[in-house]
């Protein structure tokens, strides 16, 4: 699995409203390798990039994604909350996302993120719009669930195991899901636990980072990517 050293997280980080086209097209702009964004389902099954179970801190909407078909999660405003000058920016769905990623040859970490009780049929979508796609892409969950409903759907793909820390049972929780590498918040990383699942042959990323000399401090100790809401602290050829 070979990753780009800086991913930019939500799309564009900090610098555009999260999980958007335009976030997107920055962090391309800025000349990021890759990026990272959350996906979710629609009531109409059709999986769009969001964050959060609800609309209200992202978006001009409110109420539940799952309850809203994608025709009408597009008209919401997912701009606006960053900065005026992103009114009008749509929720875009994965297939929109997915094709600007290919157009723009930028790596995509399509993180599955299931409402609560949707994770199987959230893994299994995901993961067939994933394998459609054209460009290099990697899926990943803090789901078992939804990364083996992925995998039934789409073995080829590669998948990583998501943590707010390393835990101790890490190695049972990476065989039983088949996954090829872990993230991990950098918070919670102990340099033991980080040696232990990279001698046994398993790449680790970390988010979120937005500091240089902590991302430093990261790839000294063997983290092969971080996941940033500040990719503009890099220049195009350090990412
Ligand atoms: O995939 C890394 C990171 O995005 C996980 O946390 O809550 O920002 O999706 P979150
Ligand atoms: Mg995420």
């Amino acid at each position: 699995m070979i990753y780009p050293r800086i991913i930019a997280h939500r799309c564009g980080g900090a610098l555009a409203p999260e999980n958007t086209l335009a976030g997107l097209r920055l962090a391309a702009r800025l000349g990021c390798g890759g990026v990272e964004f959350d996906t979710m389902l629609a009531a109409d099954g059709v999986p769009v990039l969001m964050h959060d179970e609800t609309l209200e801190r992202t978006t001009s909407g409110c109420g539940r994604v799952a309850d809203l078909d994608s025709i009408s999660l597009a008209r919401f405003d997912a701009g606006s909350r960053h900065h005026p000058a992103f009114a009008a920016e749509p929720v875009p769905t994965l297939e929109e996302a997915l094709r600007l990623c290919a157009a723009l040859g930028l790596w995509a970490n399509v993180e599955i993120k299931p409402a609560a009780g949707q994770e199987v049929v959230t893994g299994q979508v995901v993961a067939r719009h994933a394998a459609a796609a054209t460009g290099k892409l990697l899926l990943s969950s803090f789901s078992s669930r939804a990364l083996l409903a992925a995998a039934d759907e789409a073995v080829q793909l590669p998948r990583a195991m998501l943590f707010e820390a390393i835990p101790a049972d890490w190695r049972e929780r990476l065989m039983e899901t088949g996954v090829c590498a872990l993230h991990s918040a950098a918070s919670g990383l102990s340099v033991d636990a980080l040696q232990a699942v990279r001698d046994a042959g398993f790449p680790v990323a970390c988010y979120t980072v937005n500091r240089r000399d902590e991302a430093e401090r990261l790839f000294a100790m063997g983290v092969s990517a971080v996941f940033t809401d500040r990719p503009d602290l890099w220049t195009p050829a350090e990412m």
